[in-house]
């Protein structure tokens, strides 16, 4: 029996209960560590996903049954994978299949910061508009402006393909360089403090990790060009709020696109306030042909697992 922790698009549902008996969380709530300690009672499978805490003591408690947990996200900041493995319980994610949708997100964004979107969409729907003139919310373009990706795994190479095919210069910080082949005149930083003073667009694509947590605080801002645009579609923690938010208003960072908050849903208020964020509520992966790979990405993990093969996306 798998546990399914949270809602599915219809056409997900089908695929799962297809190929598995399933519970499915019905409540339109996200399950309590109780009730889903309860609901997993009787499970070989929980497929949880960002928001459930899959943490050590969660992990302890699970009922004997359960033998694999998969999370319905590439991210796993979540899931306490050591724990897991110490339990004996495989670990799956959803690399690739989310790839473009998340890359097009950052696009959005990158997009909506720099030719201000939120101002634009506020100036319309306000219905207070008086008409096109050549002053009205002046942006900036994203040709022959640099871009430094941090994080440049899959997602991050797809996100600097799309932004060299605007005209961007590209450059990255990752712990290893990629293979040339792979890095399409990109330019390889091994310390993040050498590439962020080149940065007009600082783009967020990495995991949230401990070396990541609060990368991008007051002494990064203030070695980031005059006017850069911040864009930040990896995890909110990777962001220090209160130095984001006070380069927003002094202008010393144009502009910021963000699709991921610490503390989601309850981000830090102030950010509704600012004409230059450009906000999305954590929407990266959300198109329908991730959704969909997303579960069968799962699905066939767990079958590899029980044929005893090996899968791409198993992490313990
Ligand atoms: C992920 O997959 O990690 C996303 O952030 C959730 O959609």
């Amino acid at each position: 029996m798998l546990l399914v922790t949270f809602p599915v698009l219809p056409s997900v549902r089908s695929l799962i209960a297809s190929h598995r008996q399933a519970r499915f969380n019905e409540t339109g709530q996200r399950l309590t560590r109780a009730a889903l300690l309860q609901n997993a009672e009787g499970c070989d499978v929980l497929m949880v996903t960002v928001g459930d805490r899959m943490d050590a003591e969660t992990i302890a408690a699970l009922p004997a049954s359960v033998r694999m947990i998969a999370t319905y996200s590439v991210g796993y900041d979540h899931v306490d994978v050591a724990a897991a493995k110490a339990r004996g319980i495989a670990v799956f994610n959803t690399p690739d299949v989310l790839t473009d949708a998340t890359a097009e997100t950052a696009m959005f964004l990158v997009l909506g910061a720099a030719r201000r979107g939120n101002e634009s969409l506020q100036l319309i729907h306000s219905r207070q508009w008086t008409g096109w003139t050549p002053v009205q919310l002046p942006g900036v373009q994203l040709s022959g402006k640099r871009m430094g990706v941090v994080g440049m795994g899959r997602i991050g190479q797809a996100i600097a393909a799309r932004s060299a095919a605007f005209g961007m210069e590209i450059h990255y910080h990752n712990r290893r360089p990629l293979p040339q082949t792979e890095e399409r005149g990109a330019k390889y930083h091994a310390q993040l403090d050498t590439m962020v003073p080149l940065c007009q667009f600082l783009m967020l694509a990495c995991p949230l990790t401990p070396e990541t947590h609060h990368l991008l605080n007051e002494e990064r801002i203030a070695n980031l060009p005059e006017g850069a645009i911040v864009v930040n579609i990896a995890r909110g923690n990777v962001v220090k709020d209160d130095a984001l938010i006070a380069a927003l208003r002094s202008g010393k960072v144009r502009a910021a696109g963000l699709d991921v908050f610490t503390n989601e849903p309850n981000l830090d208020g102030r950010y509704y306030d600012l004409p230059n964020a450009f906000i999305l509520p954590h929407i990266g992966s959300s198109t329908i042909e991730a959704r969909e790979g997303m579960a069968a990405i799962l699905l066939d993990g767990f079958d590899a697992l029980e044929r005893g093969q090996s899968a791409t996306n198993r992490l313990a």
